[in-house]
């Protein structure tokens, strides 16, 4: 076994049944990460060996090679439960499960969001109309979360081959993880704080690259818009009907006979004109690009003919080239853990690249093939031909997890050597720990029920918790023909989902915004247009995420750990599980069972929050306050303030965290638009107040060179809220601002707005009582703002 202190709050152990350990490499952890390391002190005995790092300490029996983890304090973190045991290929490590810790993670496992007493296999799988039941489903994040009392740890089991994590569903108390071959590699992450796992997975990992700004927007899809003429038409109705929008999705039809990389030109006979008039539109185009290259041997189809050339197909063990059947019928697997295959993979996106398409989808990249193993046999050879591996052939069984995720990662690197100023979009239905690095995802085929919309919250959550940021799922269900009330539902939550995607299978009714009438459709549009005007704080989120590792959607215990006074994790109870976070200040209150009609008390961490739609403090409204709801399973005592909710289809609500200052922008139609108006800063007076902004050109690499805007906002408000203050902070980078006006907007003052100064000077506009828009040549840094209410002496 070898220990290494990688960082003083990281360490990777290595463990191997005879004396030579694996070799040292990695598909999910960066190079640069695995080969650090920081001087240790060493304390060992004769029983055990003992070192210390600043933030943990390690002990291992000498005796069993039972660790023990744990912090400067001497607290245990984690305990080995048994030896690991091998036996054969195949090996297992045991934990013990402290009574009240709780676990979270391995990406889009679904079930409850805690996976205490769950146990899932890692096998990607296409797992088409999945239910809560289903596992494996189709990604393998071998990487957990634990938090207990307020203190974390992540647990990355670095291994490809097909594996299970029983947190104590076989063995009570006890986490078991057994997989079926390769190395024990293990790295654990400390915290204390759930945020800095994260972050610290992002380091070992790798973040998550800045997005286009447009991934960001609303995204129509469905399988398959068929013809050219029906892509026109959907996104002139979106534009007519004025449902701000992004993207368009070409689904596999566009394709001739399933075959990836062509087109069917009767259906399409002018993609480049369509993407021309698409842009023109400001839409974005994102295409289908399936793996599987239809096996045409003698025909004349270039990806066959070409990859054959470069030996680039996965083989039988007998060296001939495996085919399987999928959409295109016999077809065979790029061996995408060889670089000059990527490289080779790249090439086919020539074609699609220089038509203009903005985005591609790597679908169907378990790999999903249509017979009874659903996916290719594991006998089946890859050739590795990576820095770290040996130069070697692995078994498909080795490869399969990762397989989804080298599929993006080649069309991710691809499109950055097709287009070196453009950032990529690759959306991705497999994939393995570190695939944030190269696409975004999403939960696969879910199905148009209420329970499915109910289970996106606590995946969603566990895939951000998995190094997903930038994750949705299908957007009014996949599998199935939603209700009015379902879709209307769907979209509103939707919109607070990092990918906002809406999709559907074929032979579904209309899922568009448009289906079911007018009424519906006016309730859709008004929460897209909610996700239109928040673009500058999701788009801040998202910048953030690529330093912090922190994901957009979040669970309420990431934000508010000591919300209970036993830290006890919010999103567990019941009556919670519906709510998320959307940064670290808004609160999304759906409600745990959509499918109910009675009223229900949505829970906030702390006091003080306000309603997002009115901008008022919840605690005005007494009627609603319940002080001292007690939550199931919070220790006595304890009382959190519940909102008393009443069920509508047209309204979500949306709660703010006191002491937020959350920038927005005048509805655009596209993210293409221009804003035309001011910067809102919307402030919510409170204790910590801040906010922040982060622009840049939305689509290039130049903020890398200097060319964004980011801006910080403090505010401050005397202890009756007569007074507030707000410092608009210096304006850093060259990239310029798009407003000339600043809007602020002081929620949270006792009474009504009566004087304002703008740098000390008597401004001459006030709205509503509350609101100010002040115009400034530059950005308006360097601006202090204060509103008085009627009553404030000073
Ligand atoms: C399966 C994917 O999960 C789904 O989103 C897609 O529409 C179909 N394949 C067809 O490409």
């Amino acid at each position: 076994m070898q220990i290494t202190a990688l960082r003083d709050d990281v360490l990777r152990i290595r463990a191997s049944r005879t004396d030579v350990l694996p070799e040292d490499a990695s598909w999910a952890v960066l190079p640069e990460a695995r080969r650090a390391s920081v001087a240790v002190q060493q304390e060992s005995s004769a029983r055990t060996v003992r070192f210390r790092t600043s933030k943990l300490e390690v002990r291992v029996d000498r005796a069993t090679g039972l660790i023990t983890l744990m912090d400067a304090e001497g607290h245990v973190l984690q305990q080995d439960a048994e030896p690991m045991q091998f036996e054969g290929k195949r090996f297992c490590a045991a934990e013990t499960m402290p009574l009240d810790e709780h676990y979270f993670g391995l990406g889009d496992k679904t079930g409850a969001f805690d996976h205490r007493e769950e146990a899932f296999r890692m096998w990607n799988t296409d797992a088409y109309a999945w239910q809560e039941s289903t596992d494996p489903l189709y990604k393998s994040i071998p990487f957990y979360l634990t938090y207990r009392a307020g203190v974390s740890l992540g647990v990355l089991m670095d291994n490809t081959w097909p594996s299970s994590f029983d947190f104590g569903k076989t063995l009570e108390n006890t986490m078991q993880y057994c997989v079926d071959g390769g190395a024990a590699d293990v790295y654990v992450l400390y915290g204390p704080t759930a945020k800095q796992v994260l972050k610290s997975y992002a380091w070992l990992t790798g973040p998550t690259p800045l997005p286009p700004l447009w991934t960001l927007g609303f995204q129509q899809s469905r399988y398959s818009y068929m013809t050219e003429a029906r892509v026109l038409e959907v996104a002139e109705r979106l534009r007519k009907d004025r449902i701000p929008s992004d993207a368009i999705y070409l689904d596999i039809d566009y394709q001739n006979k399933n075959r990836p990389f062509t087109i069917n030109t009767q259906a399409f006979p002018d993609i480049p004109g369509m993407v021309k008039t698409l842009h023109e539109q400001k839409f974005h185009v994102v295409a289908i690009t399936d793996l599987h290259i239809a096996y045409l041997p003698g025909q004349d189809y270039a990806p066959f003919n070409s990859g054959m050339a470069g030996d680039d197909f996965v083989k039988n063990p007998d060296g001939s080239v495996y085919v399987g059947k999928v959409w295109p019928g016999p077809s065979v697997f790029p061996d995408f853990t060889k670089r000059s295959a990527r490289v080779w993979w790249s090439t086919l996106y020539k074609g699609f690249t220089e038509m203009g398409i903005d985005g591609f989808w790597n679908d169907m990249n378990e790999p999903s093939v249509f017979d009874e193993l659903k996916t290719m046999p594991c006998s089946t050879v890859h050739q590795l031909d990576e820095p770290g591996f040996a130069e070697r052939t692995a078994t498909h069984c080795e490869i399969h997890n990762v397989y989804g995720m080298e599929n993006s990662r080649a069309t991710f690197e691809g499109q950055l050597a097709l287009r070196p100023d453009m950032r990529p979009f690759v959306l991705t239905r497999a994939t393995y720990a570190g695939g944030q690095r190269y696409a975004a995802t999403w939960t696969g085929d879910n199905s148009a029920t209420w329970n499915h919309l109910r289970l996106t919250t606590s995946m969603l959550k566990n895939l951000g918790l998995s190094g997903f940021a930038l994750a949705g799922a299908d957007v009014g269900g996949y599998a199935g023909t939603p209700t009015p009330e379902l879709l209307t539902k769907w979209i509103e939550i939707g919109a607070f989902q990092p990918i906002d995607r809406d999709h559907a299978e074929k032979g579904t009714g209309d899922h568009e915004v448009w289906a079911n009438g007018l009424a519906q459709e006016d309730i859709r549009r008004r929460f897209i247009e909610t996700r239109y005007r928040l673009l500058p704080y999701l788009y801040t989120i998202t910048e953030e995420d690529t330093h912090t590792g922190l994901p957009l959607l979040r669970p309420l215990f990431l934000e508010f750990p000591d919300a209970a006074s036993d830290h006890h994790p919010l999103d567990v109870d019941v009556n919670t599980s519906g709510e998320f976070m959307v940064g670290p200040d808004l609160l999304v209150a759906a409600p745990a069972f959509e499918d109910k009609a009675d009223d229900y008390d949505a829970t906030l961490p702390s006091r003080g929050w306000y309603d997002f739609w009115t901008g008022k403090e919840v605690a005005e409204d007494k009627e609603q306050l319940q002080t001292g709801g007690m939550l199931p399973g919070i220790g006595a005592g304890l009382a959190l303030p519940t909102v008393r909710v009443h069920r509508e289809l047209a309204t979500l609500p949306v709660f703010v965290r006191p002491g937020a200052i959350i920038p927005m922008e005048p509805l655009v139609q596209s993210t293409e638009e221009r804003p035309k108006g001011p910067l809102t800063l919307r402030v919510f007076a409170g204790a910590d107040c801040g906010g922040h902004l982060y622009q840049d050109d939305g689509r290039s690499f130049a903020y890398k060179q200097g060319a964004f805007l980011r801006m910080s906002f403090t505010c401050e408000a005397t202890a009756d809220h007569r007074r507030v203050s707000v410092r608009v902070g210096k304006h850093e980078g060259t990239y310029p601002a798009w407003w000339k006006e600043l809007a602020v907007q002081v929620n949270g003052l006792n009474g009504k707005a009566s004087v304002v100064t703008v740098n000390g000077k008597i401004a001459a506009h006030v709205d509503d009582g509350h609101s100010v828009t002040i115009e400034t040549l530059d950005a308006g840094d360097g601006m202090d703002i204060v509103v008085r209410s009627t009553g404030d002496g000073q």
